[in-house]
């Protein structure tokens, strides 16, 4: 279970959000993110907590396996910057509780979109003062919610529940993570999101 607050994690203390509750409910509407999926990711919550590290290992272990992703954790030359992953690897952690249970309301929206920009040219390697590369490519931005989303069943499905529960926990889990991204989207280009 999570009981720090992690380096560098600001929920509740960013400049607001850009995107207005007229757009995230707009958007909620475009990825069928219902009250169910709201009541599924909470449950998910209860089933994730303290399966979080597990769920981090299996993310760790599939950018730590792939040269081209490690590379925004690394220096420009390749030298893979362990304290930035780990100080990183703390919000994660983070974010995958704040998913399941944090409302969608202002402050959510606001750290969707200092998670963004922390993304980009505009924020990265600032929070943890890294220096490493400055920026994520928005093509793996959208790549990554296959593996966020499909290595999650795994875990969703440890805890006993039926077919019918994970599967609603799996897909409520997809939307969020969709959505996110979408949100996160907006600073790699505000003039066409
Ligand atoms: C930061 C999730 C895509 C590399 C973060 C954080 C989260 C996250 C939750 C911490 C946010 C915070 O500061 O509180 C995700 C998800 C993605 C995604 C869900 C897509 C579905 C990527 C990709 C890469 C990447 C494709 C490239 C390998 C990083 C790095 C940071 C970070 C380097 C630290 C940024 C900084 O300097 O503050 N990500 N991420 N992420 N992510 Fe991602």
């Amino acid at each position: 279970m999570i009981t720090q607050v992690p380096a560098g994690y600001t929920y509740g203390s960013t400049a607001p959000s850009p995107v207005s509750a007229e757009e995230l409910a707009q958007l909620e509407a475009s990825v069928l993110f219902t009250a169910d999926d709201r009541e599924a990711l909470r449950t998910a919550g209860d089933v994730l907590e303290d399966q979080v590290e597990d769920v981090l290992d299996v993310w760790y272990g599939f950018v730590a396996a792939n040269p081209h992703l490690v590379a925004y954790f690394s220096t420009p030359d390749g030298t893979v910057l362990n304290d930035y992953l780990g100080r990183v690897r703390g919000r994660f952690g983070q974010w995958i509780l704040d998913t399941c249970r944090r409302p969608h309301d202002r402050e959510w929206l606001s750290y969707a979109h200092e998670i963004g920009l922390r993304h980009t040219f505009e924020k990265k390697n600032k929070t943890d003062d890294a220096p490493s590369i400055s920026h994520i490519p928005l093509r793996y931005m959208v790549a990554f919610i296959y593996p966020i989303t499909a290595t999650m069943r795994p875990f969703l499905a440890k805890k006993g529940h039926g077919e019918e529960d994970v599967e609603r926990m799996h897909q409520a889990w997809f939307k969020a993570v969709t959505l996110q991204v979408i949100l996160w989207l907006r600073p790699y280009s505000s003039d066409r999101w």
